[in-house]
């Protein structure tokens, strides 16, 4: 691939994130906008609240990241933005922005996939990597077994029937008055709690590679319902053991099956320090390459945008500006 350098753009949920990047690996840039503390008062995101604040904060964080690149709109030549999955008044604010700018600069947009970004974090954090690799990708919204057998060759191999493993985090720190977003709350309190102390359900752990995670919810509301006085910690750190174990077990049998022996993590949920320790502790029985992105890189952002928008630019060429944004665009 020639030199490109891309300015990406990110606001499918509740981030407003712009980055430039080179070539698809190099970040120069990466500046990302929470609006987490504004939705935290409601418990959650907030649609057109969180479209709103992507409309006033944009120009600024596009702004930033062009001046902490030492670049500016003259060098870039192509500007991505996710067009979905994900709140589609969100996705639009930045949509239109990379369209807005594409105009203006007569450079080529590209249209992202959320989740294939999130699958090229690691190529970021390893710029040696290279497909074949089976990646785990645990957001708020999906919880996904992929298969890239090659840039923009990928098989679903399994994924949740019922709740994201991030809803579910998210859903039981909200039961348990632990606030939002509730996965970096719940990983917070467990490390003061046993994870051994409640047995929980791993749902599906023996059978395929699809995942399930409302039961598991209930059974945490269950547990409380009928023991008052239980530690939250215990209850978090527990909760969590349960996810983490199914997470783990189901991506090694994905790469048992398919004898792919490169396996990588993205999503919110991979920031999760559990989670993490245990995919370190999976590459280091040997056997198998583990690729775990950075934490900024894991969380929603605009970096890992960029360097999919690279491949995507070099092997479709440029998405015309006719394209919408699609809420429940799908990956395959
Ligand atoms: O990928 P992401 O930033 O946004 C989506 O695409 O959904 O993922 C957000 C999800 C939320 O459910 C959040 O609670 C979860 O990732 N999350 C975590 C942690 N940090 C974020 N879950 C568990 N442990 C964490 N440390
Ligand atoms: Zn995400």
């Amino acid at each position: 691939m020639s030199c490109v350098r891309v300015l990406a753009i990110e606001t499918s949920c509740d981030e407003t994130a712009a980055a430039v990047v080179d070539d698809g690996r190099a970040v120069r840039s990466s500046v990302v906008a929470s609006q987490a503390e504004i939705h935290a008062r409601f418990g959650g995101v907030v649609p057109e609240i969180a479209s709103r604040a992507h409309v006033e904060l944009i120009c600024d964080v596009i702004e930033q990241a062009l001046v902490e690149a030492g670049t500016s709109l003259d060098e870039i030549d192509a500007v991505a933005a996710v067009r979905g999955p994900g709140l589609a008044g969100a996705l639009l604010v930045g949509v239109s922005a990379a369209k807005a700018i594409s105009i203006a600069t007569g450079r080529p947009y590209v249209g992202v996939h959320h989740h294939e970004a999130h699958l090229y974090a690691a190529m970021i954090e390893d710029p040696t990597l290279e497909p074949p690799l089976v990646t785990l990708v645990v957001s708020g919204g999906h919880t996904l077994l992929i298969a890239m057998d090659d840039h923009g060759s990928y098989r679903v191999l399994g994924e949740t029937v019922d709740d994201a493993a991030g809803e579910a985090f998210d859903k039981v720190a909200r039961f348990l008055g632990l606030g939002y977003p509730g996965g970096p709350a719940i990983d917070r309190i467990a490390r003061e709690g046993n994870p051994e102390a409640i047995r929980f359900p791993r749902p599906m752990r023996s059978v395929g590679l699809d995942f399930s995670f409302s039961g598991l919810k209930t059974a945490v509301v269950q547990y409380v319902r009928k023991h008052p006085a239980a530690e939250v910690a215990d209850l978090a750190a527990s909760f969590q053991a349960a996810v983490v174990d199914v997470l783990v077990e189901k991506l090694q049998r994905a790469a048992d099956e398919t004898g792919i022996d490169t396996v990588v993590a993205g999503g919110g949920v991979a920031a999760n320090s559990a989670l993490r320790q245990r995919l370190v502790d999976l590459g280091a029985a040997g056997g198998l390459r583990v690729v775990i992105p950075r934490v900024a890189l894991c969380t929603d952002n605009a970096a890992m945008v960029g360097a999919v928008a690279a491949y995507r630019l070099a092997s479709d060429g440029p998405t015309p500006l006719e394209a919408p944004v699609v809420s429940n665009l799908r990956l395959v």
